[in-house]
């Protein structure tokens, strides 16, 4: 792109991400004063990476403190905000397949909190969910080995009722998980394989977050984008080709990428690992929750703005520009982009699946039920491929995501598409068909969770535990919570 053609995107996008903040602006207290036109200028923020080498036990130690701190979400403007290990956001984490993990999680918060690993395959005393609080002052410390494909998978406190508040006040990161047959993508981290974690906020005059994420249809809708929590960004790139882990952190709501030049560029990832082979696009959709990998080309000297732009769909309004991309006059040359990758295989349900039906018909409930965390909704065996069809009867947008699992959607011939997820989009008036590959833990006490992952949504109650039992033992299962009132 030449220079000429950048100012003219550039004032462009400047003048449309400002006319886009009033329909985007969902919730709030309404004060907060409109943001200027950016310059994506401010260096993004990468998370440090945190790869502790095994123990001679062969452990990879982990260690958490969730606490407040001080953070500048506006240059200048120091506010209180939580964090994993620092102020805002967390460290990413990473690890590979066949590792055990042993982890610290401290809660220096003043109330208590859980931290789940979303897209994880673990067993579901480890997976964080509400039943795994962690008072004030207390930690915990789960143990697992990781045993599933590689994956860009995340973790985020999951307290009933809370959940919304803690994510939005800062509390979220990255957990990467490696496989040895890796395939031949960028993997320098913060150089080709950037992670971006996409976050809207409203902030208030003192750069203080603000706004209440239990209020309104869905929360928060803010009109300022955060990418790693920085604000008006911008990446300088150094090489041909990178590799963007993305990830919706925002509490409500949904992106559809795309960039300012409408450059194509190939998915290679969804939230449960790689696809068979890259997929050419030009636009990807993101809600919440949802993670995808993505590899894209530059050419010397290119700058172009990556953003978001206006679905129409009430979750989604506005274009909103994220992130600028500036490539350096020589850049190193990246890998080639492989013709096929290592992707898990195709999740095929048997022909006498059992199918479970959930319906979204409200904004505090799933099949006329909101959430109760002494219910047991589900009872499933473990190690299943089960169809779960989940109906959104209302007018207004959900997603659904299901804990410890992978799934496929089914397309209308029953046939596996897409990649491996643990998180879809359910628009108004639709019905998705999943294929449900349940994982091998058995535990006929404590729940999995699947919910709703606009936060306000899950809060309010858009949610329902499963538990996953030894074959044949289902009906001897009990159908109310029987563990512990609190883990500590
Ligand atoms: Cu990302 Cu039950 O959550
Ligand atoms: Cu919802």
């Amino acid at each position: 792109m030449n220079r000429r053609t950048f100012l003219a995107l550039a004032a462009l996008s400047g003048a449309t991400g400002t006319a886009g903040l009033a329909a985007g602006c969902g919730s709030g207290t309404g004060h907060h004063p409109a943001p200027p036109p950016l310059d994506l200028s401010t260096p993004l923020r990468i998370p440090p990476l945190l790869h502790p080498p095994a123990d001679l036990d062969g452990v990879r130690r982990f260690e958490l403190i969730m606490a407040a701190g001080q953070f500048e979400l506006l240059p200048g403007k120091p506010t209180t905000t939580w964090g994993f290990n620092g102020a805002y956001l967390g460290p990413t984490l990473r690890a590979g397949r066949g590792d055990r993990i042993a982890m610290t999680v401290r809660n220096a918060l003043p109330e208590a909190s859980t931290v789940h690993w979303h897209g994880m395959r673990l067993p579901a005393r480890m997976d964080g969910g509400p039943h795994q609080l962690i008072a004030a002052g207390h930690r915990w410390t789960p143990t697992w080995t990781i045993d599933q494909p590689a994956a860009t998978t995340w973790y985020h406190p999951h307290p009933h009722g809370a959940t919304a508040k803690h994510v939005y006040r800062g509390l979220a990161g990255l957990f990467l998980i490696d496989d040895d047959h890796d395939a031949e993508l960028p993997t320098g981290y913060g150089t080709d394989d950037i992670p971006l974690i996409l976050q809207d906020k409203n902030l208030d005059d003192h750069g203080r977050i603000d706004g209440d994420p239990l209020k309104g249809p869905f929360g928060i809708l803010g009109d300022r984008i955060l990418v790693n929590g920085t604000y008006n960004p911008r990446f300088d790139v150094t090489t041909t080709r990178l590799r963007l882990r993305l990830l919706n952190a925002s509490n409500a709501r949904m992106y559809q990428l795309a960039f300012a030049d409408r450059r194509p560029f190939h998915l290679v990832a969804t939230d449960g690992g790689l696809l068979a082979a890259p997929v050419e696009t030009g636009t990807l959709a993101l809600t919440p929750g949802e993670r995808a990998e993505i590899v894209v080309g530059f050419d010397p000297g290119d700058n172009v703005v990556l953003r978001t732009l206006d679905t129409g769909i009430d979750i989604g309004m506005g274009d909103l520009d994220l992130i600028r991309f500036v490539a350096a006059e020589q850049l190193r040359p990246a890998p080639g982009l492989p013709a096929g990758l290592p992707a898990p295989a195709p999740i095929v349900p048997p022909a006498d699946a059992k199918v479970r039906h959930f319906t979204l018909s409200g904004r505090d409930s799933i099949n006329g039920r909101p959430m109760d965390m002494q219910r047991i909704d589900e009872v499933v065996p473990a190690g299943a491929v089960e169809i779960w069809e989940v109906e959104n009867s209302t007018g207004a947008s959900h997603n659904f995501h299901i804990h410890e699992v992978a799934f496929q959607v089914l397309n209308a011939q029953g046939t596996p598409t897409g990649g491996h997820k643990d998180t879809v989009f359910t628009p108004a008036h639709t019905t998705v068909r999943l294929a449900v590959q349940f994982g091998p833990f058995s535990d006929p006490v404590e729940p999995y969770m699947y919910h709703c992952h606009v936060l306000r949504h899950e809060d309010a109650g858009i949610m329902g535990q499963f538990v996953t039992v030894a074959p044949g033992t289902e009906s001897a299962v009990p159908r109310t919570y029987a563990g512990p009132a609190h883990a500590h």
